[in-house]
């Protein structure tokens, strides 16, 4: 993986910031912007590789971190592309000092999607060749296969809120464009329904469920896309692990569950074997899944910063679907007891509360009527949605009580219940 924010590439971005500052206090002629530009360059041709940068809701990612946009090197850059509609950029190694000066210009004027040569604007393309018109969707999934299984898996929720639906059937149709341009990763997917149909039917709602949290967020098309193909890919690593140790009935043996919790990172491993063609973010996901928020899950490694958003955005997914699932050893569970889960994990540090409630919200899971167990013991119903955040509803206790859990000395929602009270 990618490190970031140290030299080589911390270079280049603190470099094109300060180009950036520089071409806002003086003319493209003038001999400062010049220099700036040329140190520039020559950060990014040391670097020697592509420079992806993508704004996700008031994070920048660049490569495989992210970090707040706020006190950013490219802080003002950042403004300005988003002015520009513009929310992901990929700038190569051999642009020149001339070519990036520009496009900072059209930047500032609006134009960011206009990139001179060697600077890709506007959308997550780093995706390999596509497919020729004449091969078509060589051995791509077929959408018409993938979206009843998706329908399906996401029926209890859509009857919670039909655009929830809708979206993951958008979501679906385009990855199943995606796969058919990235040919290379039709195998491991492919491999993986056959070594387990479960894990391949899992991955299939991560990815929709994923796709519609990440939008829910406000993520754009093209990375909401970039997720849920992570999020397609995130278990690719169980491919490695024997079908036993995945489907045993029963709680795993010590050395059992060493081999299951090898499959983040035999699945980091399959996707940054195929090269860089493939979107950085993958084995990102794939790696860091079940890290969990507070960097208490698996593998265990410190990362200063925490797991990447995206890779917490799939664990809330993830956490979802596993448990919505009949397993061998186990039933599923209902909406509610999952959603009850993630409430659990959210208040233990392993989740981000943004995300949980952004996937209560998007399901309107805490929709009017719906019962809550609240932090003091009592039981409510809500009355009223919570706007924007979905655990902060207006709802009336059994005893009559109507709380606005958004205020301050509010209780908190720490059941999600199958019935009013
Ligand atoms: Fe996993
Ligand atoms: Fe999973």
């Amino acid at each position: 993986m990618t490190a970031v924010g140290i030299d080589p590439l911390g270079r280049f971005l603190s470099d094109l910031g300060a180009l950036y500052r520089t071409r806002r206090l003086y003319p493209g002629g003038n001999e400062q912007v010049q220099r700036a530009a040329q140190r520039t360059a020559e950060a990014l041709a040391r670097w020697g590789a592509p420079v992806r940068i993508a704004v996700l809701g008031d994070e920048v990612v660049v490569e495989d971190r992210a970090e707040a946009i706020a006190g950013h090197p490219l802080a003002g850059l950042l403004a300005d592309l988003r002015a520009s509609g513009c929310e992901s950029v990929a700038i190569r190694p051999e642009t020149t000092a001339e070519a990036l000066a520009r496009w900072l210009e059209a930047a500032a004027r609006g134009g960011a999607l206009e990139g001179p040569p060697g600077i890709e604007a506007g959308g997550l393309s780093f995706r390999g060749p596509s497919a020729s018109p004449d091969e078509g969707p060589k051995g791509a999934p077929d959408q018409g296969a993938l979206l009843p299984a998706v329908e399906e898996a996401l029926a209890d929720l859509a009857s919670e809120r039909k655009e929830g639906l809708q979206r993951a059937r958008e979501i679906v149709s385009a990855l199943a464009g995606h796969l058919a341009a990235e040919t290379d990763l039709i195998q491991p997917i492919r491999d993986l329904k056959d070594h387990d149909d479960y894990t391949f039917t899992h991955a299939l709602n991560v990815c929709a469920l994923s796709g519609v949290l990440a939008r829910a967020l406000g993520a754009r098309a093209e990375l909401v896309d970039s997720i849920a193909l992570g999020a397609l890919c995130h278990d690719v690593g169980k491919y490695d692990v024997p079908r036993e140790v995945l489907n045993f009935e029963g709680p795993l043996s010590p050395d059992d569950r060493q081999v299951m919790n090898g499959h983040p990172a035999h699945g980091a491993r399959r996707l940054v074997d195929m090269g860089k063609e493939v979107h950085p973010l993958l084995p990102v996901i794939a790696y860091q899944h079940h890290m969990a928020a507070d960097g208490s899950g698996y593998p265990r490694i410190p990362l200063p910063g925490g797991p990447h958003p995206a890779s917490l955005i799939v664990a809330v997914a993830d956490v979802f679907d596993a448990l919505r699932t009949v397993r061998p050893y186990r039933g599923a569970r209902t909406v509610a007891q999952a959603c009850t889960v993630l409430l659990g994990d959210t208040a233990a540090g392993r989740l981000h509360r943004r995300h949980v409630s952004a996937f209560l919200g998007v399901f309107r899971v805490l929709g009017p009527g719906r019962a809550v167990a609240m932090s003091d013991g009592r039981r409510a119903a809500v009355l009223r949605e919570g706007r924007p955040d979905a655990l902060e509803p207006l709802v009336e206790a059994e005893d009559g009580q109507v709380v606005d859990l958004s205020l301050s000395a509010a209780p908190g929602i720490v059941e999600v219940l199958e019935a009013p009270p």
